[in-house]
């Protein structure tokens, strides 16, 4: 495996120098860089920190083939030592909701607070809480993206794969969204030069 960096990279390193790569260099993610990954990942902020994003991950050449098949046969997916696909699950956010107030709070604050976010969804129906809490997961899916590059691992987001598919290879309920499928690992090719819309054409300044 692959030291870790010296030092982590700058925000603005990794968000300058991320780019997507499709071709990964074949050996093993360093499993404490993968967790440290995912615990920044983890810190991305969400709506009354409800936190409904769940990652999926996977570092199994079998299975990998399989989620390759499913998205159309893209060969990142397979060239990866390691794939996490990123997804909300609101329903297991409402059957346990006290989780996501702070300990702190007490035994009372807490149950009335988590009561309260039951309220907050008992209109919505699970297809309305789902699309709702993918919202929340795709800010978590951009944290991750930058975290990676941060620790000096290389990805690229997907979404063109059969959700349903996916659903299936991976036992997930029919109620979770998905934010995407991450391919991650070192790069073995260089991606290709940002090509963005100037600041000018994007921002309007009032
Ligand atoms: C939500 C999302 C879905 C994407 N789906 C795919 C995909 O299925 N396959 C793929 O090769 N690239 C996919 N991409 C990568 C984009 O093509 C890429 O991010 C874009 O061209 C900008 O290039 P860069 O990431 O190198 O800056 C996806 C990107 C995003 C943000």
């Amino acid at each position: 495996m692959t030291a870790t960096l010296t030092r982590p990279l700058t925000v603005t390193e990794a968000i300058q120098t991320r780019r997507s790569v499709r071709k990964f260099v074949p050996e093993p993610m360093n499993q404490e860089d993968l967790r440290e990954i995912l615990r920044l990942a983890s810190l991305a902020p969400t709506a009354n920190n409800v936190q409904p994003t769940r990652f999926a991950v996977i570092q199994n050449p079998e299975l990998q083939a399989k989620l390759q098949e499913a998205a159309y046969g893209q060969a990142q997916v397979t060239s990866a030592p390691a794939v996490i696909v990123v997804y909300s699950d609101m329903e297991d956010v409402l059957a346990r909701a006290e989780e996501t107030v702070h300990p702190g709070m007490g035994e009372e604050q807490i149950k009335t607070r988590a009561e309260g976010l039951r309220q907050n969804f008992v209109q919505q129906d699970v297809a309305q809480r789902g699309q709702w809490g993918l919202t929340q997961a795709n800010i978590a899916f951009g944290f991750l993206m930058v975290a990676a590059r941060g620790l000096g691992y290389d990805t690229v987001p997907m979404l063109g794969f059969d959700p349903e598919k996916v659903r299936e290879l991976l036992g997930l309920p029919a109620h979770v969204q998905f934010a995407g499928m991450l391919p991650i690992g070192k790069r073995a090719e260089e991606g290709f030069p940002h090509h963005r819309h100037s600041v000018e054409r994007i921002a309007t300044f009032y």
